[in-house]
């Protein structure tokens, strides 16, 4: 197989499981090296030793990038691991459901620090080091990222904050030959464990969606690399994530009418989903507080 990224190093956020774990895994298997980063330490642990039996030894970092040290600690424990950075992706996320009006206080903090804040912490800080490599700064991003979305408000304005900032960075690094690039992501499967965050505060399993078609992490992975190879500015993924695309900006009026028109619809299939509880794991609670604080790199 051809290693179109050998020896670059990767510090991908959020790569425990889901769509980070896959990217990970892809930019492993074209010759990069990479460390990997989440807040669940077991979590981490399983990932790194699933990596080992297919043959790759990589660092694991557990720290909560809504802290601005935390996001400061992994970049200097990337270096200190492998003593440059060249890629960094973006993909910690936290996804929400529920209406503004019954939307529990701390879930528009939560999901603004996560996907918003959290990625311009790691850029701030990875940026010196990117500058030396001329690498890659990527943004895993979301259809929902195009224009605030009806019962998923909280999600998708952190999401529109993040592009923001995406698009802002692609200027200002753009005379020190870095490539910013932005994957709006449409609806991927899901990892049996992704946990969203319900309209009370509570963190709820995300039951299976069925009656869509959905794409892989490891197909999303396969266009992010690709991006990244080809140092595209912005992808968009899934037919619908690119007819969102394509009727927000240039026909709002129409995807406002359609939005309008199907907002009971949009109601029920994300407001009323069900979904089972997750216990012993209320991201408010002093258990998530204690994985705040203990944070560590194992290698
Ligand atoms: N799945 C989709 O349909 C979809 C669609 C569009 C866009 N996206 C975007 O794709 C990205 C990945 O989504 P996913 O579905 O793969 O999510 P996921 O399965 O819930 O995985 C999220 C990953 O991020 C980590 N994480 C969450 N909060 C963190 C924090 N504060 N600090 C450090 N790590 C954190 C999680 O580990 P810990 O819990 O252990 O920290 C986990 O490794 C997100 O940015 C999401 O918005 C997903």
């Amino acid at each position: 197989m051809k290693e179109l990224l050998k020896n670059k190093v990767a510090v991908v956020s959020g790569s425990s499981m889901g769509i980070g774990k896959a990217i990970a895994l892809e930019l492993l298997q074209q010759g990069a090296k990479v460390l990997l980063n989440g807040r669940d330490r077991e979590k981490l642990k399983s990932t790194k030793k699933e990596f080992a039996g297919l043959g790759y030894e990589v660092p694991v970092v557990t720290a909560d990038i809504r802290s601005p040290e935390q996001c400061y600690f992994l970049i200097a424990e990337t270096l200190k691991s492998y003593g440059r950075l060249d890629i960094l992706v973006n993909n910690a996320g936290l996804s929400s459901r529920g209406s503004v009006e019954e939307m529990a206080d701390m879930n528009f903090k939560l999901l603004s620090e996560t996907n918003y804040t959290g990625a311009a912490h790691l850029s701030k800080y990875a940026i010196p080091y990117i500058k030396e490599t001329q690498g890659n700064i990527i943004f895993i991003n979301s259809a929902g990222g195009f224009r605030g979305m009806p019962y998923n408000s909280a999600y998708s304005a952190s999401k529109m904050a993040q592009a923001g900032l995406a698009d802002a960075l692609r200027i200002e690094l753009s005379d020190y030959g870095i490539h910013v690039g932005i994957a709006f992501v449409g609806f991927t499967k899901n990892d049996p464990q992704k946990a969203i965050l319900d309209v009370d505060g509570s963190l709820v399993y995300l039951p299976k969606r069925t009656n869509l078609r959905l794409a892989t992490p490891e197909s999303v992975a396969q266009s992010v690399r690709q991006m990244i190879v080809k140092r595209k500015n912005s992808i968009t993924l899934t037919g619908l994530g690119l007819f969102a695309n394509f009727s927000i900006r240039y026909l709002p009026w129409f995807s406002n009418w359609l939005l309008m028109l199907n907002r009971g619809k949009i109601k029920r299939n994300i407001t009323m989903i069900g979904g089972e509880k997750v216990k012993e794991r209320t991201i408010n609670s002093k258990k998530h507080e204690d994985v705040l604080s203990s944070s560590k790199v194992e290698i």
